[in-house]
């Protein structure tokens, strides 16, 4: 898990011949999970991962971990080996660096950080505000309007100091827009009011002149009033030269409700306002159980959203919110739902692997 990177490459080469050679016996490949041949090419050459074919284009493939994750070290070794990015799923959250106030500890975020070192992943961090997952101390406190400015500015510039040099991104504020289009009224706007996320890309900015910082939601991969919201937003952010350089898209979909309407369009309008966008957290659910059809369009929408990000040059990358149903948010948070990712609880591949993949594959050999 902590190998080196050649370490890594060796033990690739080896799972792809015990993989070749399993699937010589099963005769498919279809049932082997962590190795895969190309599949217009010799099957005797190492397969390429997500992440080597999305860096073709120029892009990264990654998965978010949580930390208790780290411990299936089956788990962990896919993830070092699929994956160029990681995002943690909870370890650099306002809960976990600042748990008293004024009080910082960054161990969550740091084991992730050292598992991608040593792995050769990217790190985006996440999330520096956001209206959930606060300490009780700072949620449940009552704040003046300066107290409240100032907790948040020195959260942001401890955090962001901490971490420079080792995330390469920000999600700044996280979640802020309602589904019309208007403010969320988290605590933040409520006592500062609307000039909380200038004042926070200013001091993350201050704290890292290099870090890309983002604003990241969901629900906003579609046309519609909660995109326009930051469409308009960071329309005004730039103008007035506030720091602002992406706009992530979680990208938590679910069959039930259709495909977002003007997907590639949406994209293709934040790149256009001059800021790099990203697929932060992507997951496809469905009403369970699972079967072949769902499981198609899943593999298809999958498909379409790593084409979206593909044929946009501004989008730099997408992170799948964990990368099997073993580990997932979407049980626990969706009652009935799940099968969200592309690897199955027994990390075997599922149709979306292949539709990923076949995406990835055809912009490569495009570039
Ligand atoms: C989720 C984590 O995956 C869970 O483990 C945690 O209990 C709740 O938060 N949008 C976000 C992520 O920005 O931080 C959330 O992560 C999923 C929704």
């Amino acid at each position: 898990m902590r190998a080196s990177a050649p370490a890594r490459r060796i033990r690739t080469r080896s799972a792809v011949v015990a993989a070749a050679a399993a699937a010589a016996l099963l005769g498919s490949l279809a049932s082997v999970p962590a190795a895969h041949a190309d599949s217009d090419s010799d099957r005797r050459r190492p397969a390429r991962t997500l992440h080597e074919l999305a860096r073709e284009s120029g892009r990264y493939f990654g998965s978010a971990v949580d930390n208790p994750e780290l411990a299936d070290t089956e788990f962990a070794e896919l993830l070092g080996t699929e994956f160029g990015q990681t995002t943690p799923g909870n370890g650099m959250k306002w809960y976990a660096t600042e748990p008293e106030r004024g009080v910082f500890d960054f161990t969550a975020g740091d084991e992730i950080v050292d598992y991608a070192k040593a792995n050769g992943l990217k790190v985006r961090g996440h999330t520096l505000l956001w209206h959930s997952q606060l300490p009780a101390w700072l949620s449940e406190g009552t704040w003046t309007k300066a107290e409240l400015r100032s907790i948040l500015k020195n959260h942001i510039t401890q955090v962001v100091k901490h971490y420079k040099g080792k995330v390469f991104a920000w999600d700044v504020a996280n979640e802020i827009m309602n589904e019309d289009g208007t403010y969320r009224e988290n605590i933040f706007y409520k006592v500062i009011g609307p000039g909380y996320i200038a004042d926070a890309l200013r001091w993350a900015r201050a704290a890292d002149p290099k870090v890309k910082l983002y604003l990241n939601d969901y629900n906003v991969e579609a046309l519609g009033p909660k995109s326009d919201a930051y469409y308009t937003l960071i329309k005004q952010l730039k103008k007035d030269r506030v720091p602002i350089d992406g706009f992530g898209l979680q990208a938590h979909l679910a069959l039930q409700y259709g495909f977002p309407g003007g997907y590639e369009e949406n994209l293709r309008r934040f790149a256009d306002l001059g800021v790099d966008v990203s697929i932060t957290e992507l997951d496809i659910r469905m009403q369970l159980p699972a079967d072949e059809a769902k499981l198609a369009e899943q593999a298809d929408w999958y498909g379409r959203v790593t084409e979206g990000c593909l044929e946009v040059r501004r989008c730099v990358g997408i992170t799948l919110w964990g990368y099997t149903d073993r580990h997932s948010w979407i049980p626990d948070f969706f009652p009935g739902e799940g099968a969200a990712l592309p690897w199955d609880e027994n990390l075997r591949h599922k149709p979306a692997y292949d539709a990923i993949r076949e995406e990835l594959a055809e912009a490569a050999e495009d570039d």
